[in-house]
């Protein structure tokens, strides 16, 4: 994976009914290492990191590159979408498409924020490189993120067995201009 490559970043922070949508900032450190020593969050992503490790580890700012998004909910980190560049994926309907991650805190899930925040996401992609499509890996047995998938509107390309479990690639086709 590599960044999108937009010269649009950082863009202005992203509004929506609920949420915030911006750079990552320092005082986003302690939900950035939740958010990765969560044996829950990471159930379906190759487990968690040890605390320790991410305490020592993380830079002052973490996950500060172009498409990486915190999701703010009244002032404080729920979660973080990425959009990177699928360089080197090991299916070639991905290869080098732009690619949605997402990762929320237990306890944002069932809200609808995911949803809210990666549909913004979207819209701000399709603002910047128009016509681009969007891929996104999840393994099928993530229920949550297979449905939040189809409410964004991807459709399967295939299925794939990778990392000791089924994998599911999904492609959201580029938005057309309305008429
Ligand atoms: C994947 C993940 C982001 C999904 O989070 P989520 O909160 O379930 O997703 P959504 O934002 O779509 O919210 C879904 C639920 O909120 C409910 N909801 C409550 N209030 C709502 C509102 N105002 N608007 C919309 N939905 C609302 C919906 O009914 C929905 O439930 P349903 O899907 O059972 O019908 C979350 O499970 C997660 O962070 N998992 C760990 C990381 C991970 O596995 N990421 C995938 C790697 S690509």
């Amino acid at each position: 994976m590599s960044d999108l490559g937009v010269t649009a970043w950082p863009p202005e922070p992203i509004t929506t009914a609920r949420l915030v949508l911006r750079e990552p900032e320092a005082r986003d450190r302690a939900a950035f290492i939740e958010l990765f020593a969560s044996p829950e969050v990471n159930t379906y992503l190759g487990g968690p990191r040890p605390r320790d490790e991410l305490e020592r580890d993380l830079p002052e700012v973490p996950e500060r590159w172009p498409g990486s998004f915190v999701v703010d909910l009244d002032g404080a980190m729920i979660g973080q979408i990425l959009l990177r560049r699928a360089t080197g994926h090991r299916r070639p309907a991905a290869a080098g498409k732009a690619d949605l991650g997402y990762l929320f805190l237990p306890r944002a899930w069932g809200f609808g924020y995911a949803a809210e925040a990666c549909a913004a996401a979207l819209d701000w992609l399709d603002g910047v490189l128009p016509g681009e499509p969007v891929v996104l890996t999840t393994q099928t047995a993530n229920v949550a993120s297979m449905r939040l998938a189809a409410k964004l509107g991807f459709t399967e390309v295939e299925r794939f067995h990778a990392w000791d479990a089924e994998q599911w690639l999904g492609l959201r086709s580029p938005a057309m201009p309305s008429a």
